[in-house]
């Protein structure tokens, strides 16, 4: 949040603070604020909740203002402290403060060029970097928009950045790359927010920024340019949701609003995990490569949609690194007596960080000697404390209770890893690894394909509504994203959903088919290996001859299915591996969109929780 007003008694706090406990469900590890009183900013910062930082305010007082910015963080580089939250002070003298949202993909070699000029840092964080970077440039040319269009050129990744600096009272500059801002234009006050609800308290009327521009608010006025400096101009438009509408983006829940982040949850997953020649750097991963080369076993611990995303995993590793990979559920792996050793790498997936029967299993494979990777998407939980090292996914805070975005950044994640260790042992290995992970950077993009033509699926799922029974198939990777799509069927809707290896249905499940079954199948890419694409298609025949009905989840281009498809999904093509982080997509919206119909809280299912802290 960004403000600048009038010199009314102490207003820029008040329009800050209220502005972030609108924004808090974006990121709440930590908050803080940065105020310009005269020729002095003053901050105040605290890890936690918002109300540990107003508590602090209460109890210490910031001099009044006109003029601030404020933050609410979800951790990404950097522990969720105090040190860490932001704003950042750059320069000497501290007179300039800033806070980000994003990740500064190049910050390691712009803080090593800083380190070098004897700059002193504070924080573990990517934001410190740009903070001093920002006062050099200020130094320079004693103005910040000037300075801040001078840094923008030097960074890498996605970024919104606010920036205010003492000797430029009732000014706040702001800049955006792949990441949101928006100004709110008030009389003699105007706003920033990462979205419309910061200031939705206090204006209607608001400017969209484009990509690549800064602005600079003053009290009258909102001046765009881009980051080569010519003017621009932002889209005007009138805010027409309410505050609940305004925190979900627009979005009727929120879990609706995660499915359609996640061409930047995976996006942002994989930002900065590779160098400039395409290697594969994991700084993070505080693990020995000797201790890495000595992995003879890899084993997936995790539970739910976690879980789904490490039998995804296995699939990836094994094929990539021939590493042997087990993936078990976490409460079963804790209470028997599994055969792990010093030798044995045991990656714990969780978006919580704190679901405690995968917390138990982290603590009993490390009893045994084994090594444990953490693939988490929150700083500062339990489960990263309790690890020899971890991988965060990028994916932001996940409000909704079942897991969308979460998902795929996990299995994104376990993707980087497998590459990681496919990369060390090189030869042919390490050659494909950097292959795939070009792939991979393409995936955003397909996502986001597929999230624009899902109208017809929406249709269907409201169709739907009164069903009774839904299964899923698939084969190789298809399987675990037909598990998840039955696990989000039955939190969501509320429906009884099976999802099964297409192979093991003439086993068994095939005497569930009977005339009307919807049953969705997931078909692998038609470039598979092994003819797996023929025998899915074999699969939906058998099915389709007793009567089912075929939702046919496939690739374009694939003509072989359309003959027994009742309705086809179409995705991009995707390298086979790859294709859960599209496949997936289409299940979670029909789930949504179905429960949804039904009138159902989607976000908050009944007897769900988000993290589950009981075994
Ligand atoms: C709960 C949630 C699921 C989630 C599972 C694992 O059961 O309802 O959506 O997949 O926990 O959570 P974690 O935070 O460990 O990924």
């Amino acid at each position: 949040v960004g403000y600048v007003g009038p010199n009314v008694d102490g207003k820029a706090l008040d329009v800050v603070l209220e502005g972030l406990a609108r924004l808090e469900y974006r990121g709440y590890d930590s908050a803080g604020v940065a105020l310009v009183t005269g020729d002095h900013v003053s901050t105040e910062k605290r890890a936690g909740k918002l109300v540990n930082l107003t508590e602090a305010l209460a109890s210490h007082p910031l001099p009044e203002s006109s003029t601030g910015i404020g933050h609410t963080r979800w951790a990404t580089h950097g522990g969720p402290t105090d040190e860490n939250a932001h704003p950042h002070r750059g320069g000497q003298d501290g007179k300039l403060a800033l806070i980000h949202n994003g990740i500064i993909e190049n910050f390691h070699a712009l803080k090593s060029g800083l380190l070098a000029d004897g700059v002193h840092f504070l924080s573990e964080t990517d934001t410190e970097v740009v903070a001093q970077l920002l006062a050099k440039a200020y130094e320079q040319t004693h103005d910040l928009t000037a300075a801040m269009q001078q840094v923008v050129g030097d960074l890498e990744g996605a970024f919104t950045l606010l920036a205010v600096h003492a000797d430029q009272p009732g000014v706040v500059v702001g800049a955006r790359r792949n990441s949101p801002l928006v100004v709110g234009l008030g009389q003699g006050e105007n706003f920033l927010g990462s979205d419309v609800a910061a200031f939705i308290g206090y204006t209607r009327s608001a400017l969209e920024l484009e990509q690549d521009q800064i602005v600079t608010i003053t009290p009258e006025s909102a001046t765009v340019i881009n980051f080569d400096g010519s003017p621009a101009q932002g889209k005007q438009f009138e805010v027409t949701w309410d505050a609940a509408a305004a925190e979900k983006g627009g979005y009727p829940n929120f879990m609706a609003k995660e499915i359609n982040e996640q061409p930047h949850a995976v996006a942002d997953t994989l930002l900065g995990r590779t160098d400039e020649t395409g290697r594969l750097v994991l700084d993070e991963l505080r693990i020995s490569e000797d201790d890495l080369r000595a992995v003879d076993k890899i084993v997936i611990i995790a539970c739910g949609t976690a879980a789904y995303a490490g039998m995804v995993a296995k699939y990836a590793i094994e094929h990539w690194c021939r590493i042997p990979c087990e993936v078990e559920l976490a409460h079963e792996f804790r209470y028997r007596d599994p055969v792990v050793n010093e030798r044995t790498l045991v990656v714990a997936i969780s978006q919580s960080g704190e679901t405690m029967d995968t917390l138990m299993a982290v603590k009993h494979a490390r009893e045994l000697g084994a090594k444990v990777v953490a693939v988490c998407n929150t700083h500062g939980s339990t489960i990263p404390r309790e690890s020899d090292a971890v991988l965060y996914t990028h994916a932001g805070p996940e409000i909704a209770v079942a897991s969308t975005k979460a998902f795929l950044a996990q299995i994104t994640a376990c993707y980087i890893l497998g590459l990681y260790l496919a990369q060390l042992r090189g030869g042919t290995y390490a050659d494909e690894a950097q292959a795939v992970m070009k792939d991979l950077h393409e995936v955003p993009a397909k996502i986001q394909q597929v999230l624009d033509g899902l109208d017809r699926v929406r249709e269907i799922a409201r169709f739907m509504a009164d069903t009774r029974s839904v299964l899923f198939l698939g084969r190789h990777v298809g399987y675990p994203v037909a598990l998840e799509g039955a696990l989000k069927l039955k939190e969501l809707a509320y429906i009884h959903a099976e999802g099964f290896a297409a192979g093991e249905l003439k086993h068994g499940p095939i005497a569930l088919i009977e005339p009307g079954q919807p049953v969705f199948v997931i078909v692998p890419s038609p470039s598979s290996e092994h003819g797996l694409h023929g025998k899915v298609v074999s699969n939906i025949q058998e099915i389709r001859a007793r009567g089912a009905r075929t939702l046919v989840i496939a690739e374009d281009g694939d003509e072989d299915v359309v003959p027994f498809a009742d309705v086809v999904i179409r995705v991009p093509q995707t390298p086979a591996l790859l294709a859960p982080l599209v496949t997936t997509v289409p299940l979670q919206v029909f789930a949504c969109e179905l429960a949804t119909a039904k009138g159902l809280d989607v976000d908050q299912p009944r007897n769900l929780a988000k993290s589950v802290t009981v075994e």
